[in-house]
This record gives C-alpha cells, sequence and structure tokens, in this order.
C-alpha cells in the first residue's frame, strides 16, 4: 500500500531559481516562499549559501533570509556546502540546513569542486557543528540513476554515500535524480540498494523531469514506502552543473496526482497554483505544470 500522508519538500525557490539566468529581486523571491507556505508546504528550501561566482541567482541568501525571519508555520532549510556555508547560514537566521553529496565522482567535482570523499569529509564537519546548536541535517545524494559524464551510476555508490550522510547524522536523504533520467526500472533497484542501509522513512525521493517520468517515478517509491517527495512550483529548475537536465517535477502535478490517490499533504491546490502563476508572471513564460495549465484553462 501507499502511505496516507506524504510530506512534500518545496525546492522552488532554491533548486528552481539557482537556475535562472536573469536576477530574480529579493523581494519576488520572498513573495514567492510567504505564498508557497501559506498553500499549506510545511518545507520550503528557501536559498544556498554557496559560492556566489558559482551561483550567482543565489548571492542574496541573506537578503532572502532576513525577508522570510518572521515566517511561521514551516520549516525554511537552506543548502550549505562547507563551513563557511554554515557560518554564514547560521548567521543569517537559518534554523536547517541541507548539505549535498554526488553519488558521481564527475559531478561531485564539477557542482562542489571536491571528490566524493572530500565533500563527506566536509559534511561530517558541517553536521558536526550543527549538532552543536541543535541544528538539523538534511543530506542529498545527487545523480542517483545517471550522470551526464559517467552514464548510468550503481545502486551501491548511492547507498554507500546515502549511508554516510545517516551516519554522520542526517535526520533524512534526498535521493536526487539530478539530470531526470530514470525510470521506474532504475528506481526499484536503487532504492532496494539504498533502503538495505537506510530505513525508508529517512528517505526522500527528488526527480527532475527531463523525460516526463517524474510521476511515475514518484508512485513506484510511495509503493515502496516512501513518504517525503521533493518537488518545486511550476516545474521551476534544473541544475547549473547538469547541463540539459530540465526541471523538477511540478508540485502542483504532484499535489493533483496524490489528491485523486486520496493521499494527504495538507497543500491548498489552488493556493500553491497562484503561488505558481506569479513567478511564472514574473519569469515571463508559461508554468512547468501540467495541473497548472489545464486547471487554468477550466
Ligand atoms: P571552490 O572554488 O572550490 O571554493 O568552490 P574554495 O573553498 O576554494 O573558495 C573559493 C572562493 O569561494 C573563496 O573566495 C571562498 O571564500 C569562497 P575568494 O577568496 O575567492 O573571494 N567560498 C564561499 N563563498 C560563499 N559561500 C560559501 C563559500 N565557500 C567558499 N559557502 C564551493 C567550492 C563548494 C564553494 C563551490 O563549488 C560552490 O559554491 N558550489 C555550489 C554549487 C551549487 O550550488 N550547485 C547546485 C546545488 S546541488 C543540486 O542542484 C542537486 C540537488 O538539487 C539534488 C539533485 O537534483 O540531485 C541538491
Ligand atoms: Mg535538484
Amino acid at each position: 500500500g501507499i502511505p496516507k500522508f506524504v510530506k512534500i519538500v518545496e525546492v522552488g525557490p532554491r533548486d528552481g531559481l539557482q537556475n535562472e539566468k536573469n536576477i530574480v529581486p529579493t523581494s519576488v523571491k520572498v513573495e514567492l516562499i510567504h505564498r508557497l507556505v501559506s498553500s499549506g508546504l510545511s518545507v520550503v528550501e528557501a536559498t544556498s549559501f554557496v559560492s556566489p561566482k558559482w551561483v550567482p541567482q543565489l548571492a542574496d541568501a541573506k537578503d532572502v533570509m532576513r525577508g522570510v525571519c518572521n515566517l511561521e508555520g514551516a520549516r525554511l532549510p537552506v543548502l550549505t556546502p562547507n563551513l563557511k556555508g554554515f557560518e554564514a547560514a547560521v548567521a543569517a537566521g537559518a534554523k536547517e540546513i541541507a548539505v549535498f553529496a554526488s553519488a558521481s565522482e564527475s559531478f561531485s567535482k564539477s557542482n562542489i569542486n571536491c571528490t566524493i570523499e572530500e565533500s563527506l569529509a566536509r559534511y561530517r564537519a558541517v553536521t558536526r557543528a550543527a549538532k552543536k546548536l541543535s541544528i538539523p541535517v538534511r543530506g542529498y545524494v545527487s545523480c542517483v540513476v545517471g550522470c551526464p559524464v559517467e552514464g548510468a551510476i550503481p545502486p551501491s555508490r548511492v547507498a554507500y554515500v546515502a549511508k554516510e550522510l545517516h551516519d554522520m547524522g542526517c535526520f533524512e536523504i534526498s535521493l536526487g535524480d539530478t539530470i531526470g533520467v530514470a525510470t521506474p526500472g532504475a528506481v526499484v533497484p536503487m532504492l532496494e540498494a539504498v533502503m538495505a542501509v537506510v530505513p525508508g522513512e529517512k528517505l526522500a525521493v527528488h526527480f527532475h523531469d527531463t523525460y516526463g517520468q517524474s510521476l511515475p517515478n514518484i508512485l513506484i517509491s510511495l509503493q515502496m514506502g516512501i513518504s517525503t517527495v521533493d518537488s518545486s512550483v511550476a516545474g521551476l529548475g534544473g541544475c547549473p552543473y547538469a547541463k540539459g537536465a530540465s526541471g523538477n517535477v511540478a508540485t502542483e502535478d504532484v499535489v493533483y496526482m496524490l489528491n485523486g490517490l486520496g493521499v494527504n499533504t495538507n497543500v491548498d491546490l489552488a493556493k500553491l497554483m497562484l503561488a505558481g502563476d506569479f513567478i511564472s508572471k514574473h519569469l515571463g513564460r508559461p508554468s512547468g505544470s501540467k495541473t497548472a495549465i489545464a486547471l487554468n484553462r477550466m
């Protein structure tokens, strides 16, 4: 059976916007986060404390945090690639963070400029520092099925990195199909390998929709016992260091499917769509959500 409740982790303001070339004003980011929270989402990834040279779009991380510091009713985690980012995030008021490792050696190099082992050593330092401040840390594994350079990634590699993140104290591990090549045929063996070393209730799935496979991938993950799903309003996204990857699965489409399955999310689809309209209008292009396009026509 599938879970009765699914926690959606909204990653639009971070994973979505990080790939936008034109700088989105801080005030728009702040309003987007407010709208997402008021739709009922309980976790909204707000921004990243990464190098502004690597991700110029998120150079205003501190200002975004100032704009959301009085927001209640949701957790607003931020990405931190190292201790420097962690310290900046804490100084800006972050109460929850995420670290991001990769199952692909090549992607680790291109995304965070270090090997997988070097990244795990950095993240051990970050999780140790976070523990002292009682700050919960989420861990990401990227390229869990495929990598733009290395091609197919063996499930054992993914399980290894996921277990390391779990062992260092990450409360949740999000498994990212960064370039969106997964099909359910690849998701099953990957999840089987990871679930052999990390309990399923600590796992989340994070799909990008390059080949239109996100919803079947999510459905099969739910059938395997996963109950946390990452998604991005209006299907925003892509990764600046994963060429050709398209946006995350749209939150509206996930909520529509879950509503149809009778799975509770606490998200109000109509309010969520207004948040999607808001950011799509700002970006000057149609929503990447099929649900939003269909319902807006009615
Ligand atoms: P580096 O160049 O190797 O860093 O970058 P460094 O330690 O050699 O320092 C170089 C400069 O960066 C120094 O400044 C540092 O102070 C500065 P300078 O002396 O030249 O003026 N620096 C920083 N500045 C601000 N914040 C920091 C920071 N750290 C160092 N935290 C680094 C290494 C990790 C910093 C860089 O590669 C980076 O920022 N990468 C982040 C890239 C990124 O955000 N990618 C997208 C997110 S991952 C993703 O999308 C996948 C995911 O969605 C899941 C999925 O889809 O699968 C999570
Ligand atoms: Mg992503």
